[in-house]
């Protein structure tokens, strides 16, 4: 047991869940702009996310090491590019996949909330069913059954019915659905950009503070629609 003393206060985490969909990139930003808004950090790696993060930044993540892993992952963008991210991490903590008996297991655990970023559809099947097949899954069954706001980036193309009932049921219980699909009209000159505007509007829908997008502003040409 670990009470917290008068005068202290408590560690309140965003936990954010990175699952086996192609957008390791779309947590990337998500993760630098959390701990840029001076958020604590609760993460968890999917195993089958390991295949994507490998295909799509050379990266082979290690549970023994995720802090080098991470460090390395959150240091560069998009297109492979070093970002300009100062990496301290000392505001993350990493829970294993497989870890059933960790924190975000019980709804006692404190949280804001939960970011799964990208989301893919077996984990949204897992979840919008109550699965609960790994610690990733588990966490999201908590958010929803503590009313905490759950917010779920999938990323698919096309969706077949099975997935589009399962989001409605998300929907249905209170998760806010954030399609990993970047717009246009927000002045993208880069990837790194399409990637910042998808991560930006899971930030909005959770109510972090970012600049990670020109926010619209009303003038056609000149300024970025927001929706
Ligand atoms: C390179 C690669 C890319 C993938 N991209 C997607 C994707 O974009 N969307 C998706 O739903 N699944 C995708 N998958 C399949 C998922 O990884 C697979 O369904 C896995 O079971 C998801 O498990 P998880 O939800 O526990 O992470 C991809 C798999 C690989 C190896």
């Amino acid at each position: 047991m670990n009470p917290v003393k008068p005068g202290e206060t408590r560690r309140t985490p965003w936990i954010v869940g990175v699952s086996g969909a192609s957008g390791t990139p779309y947590a990337a930003s998500v993760l630098r702009a959390l701990l840029a808004a001076g958020e604590s950090v609760d993460l968890i790696v999917s195993r089958a996310s390991r295949l994507t993060l490998l295909d799509e930044t050379g990266i082979a993540f290690r549970d023994a090491h995720w802090r080098d892993d991470l460090r390395q992952w959150l240091s560069r963008g998009a297109d492979g590019k070093p970002d300009t991210f100062a990496v301290d991490l000392g505001a993350v903590r990493y829970w294993p996949a497989g870890d059933l008996s960790a924190g975000p297991s019980s709804g006692s655990y404190p949280s804001k909330g939960m970011l799964i970023v990208p989301a893919s559809t077996a984990g949204v099947a897992g979840v919008a069913l109550g699965l609960s097949k790994d610690l990733l899954q588990r966490a999201a069954s908590v958010t929803l059954k503590e009313g905490r706001p759950l917010v779920v980036a999938v990323r698919e193309t096309p969706l077949n019915g099975q997935t589009l009932r399962h989001l409605v049921t998300l929907d249905d219980a209170g998760a806010t659905v954030v399609p990993a699909s970047p717009a246009f009209y927000a002045g993208a000159t880069h990837i790194q950009d399409l990637v910042d505007f998808v991560a930006g509007r899971v930030l909005d829908a959770a109510g972090v503070e970012h600049r990670l997008y020109r926010r619209w502003e009303g003038e056609l040409g000149g300024g970025s629609r927001a929706d």
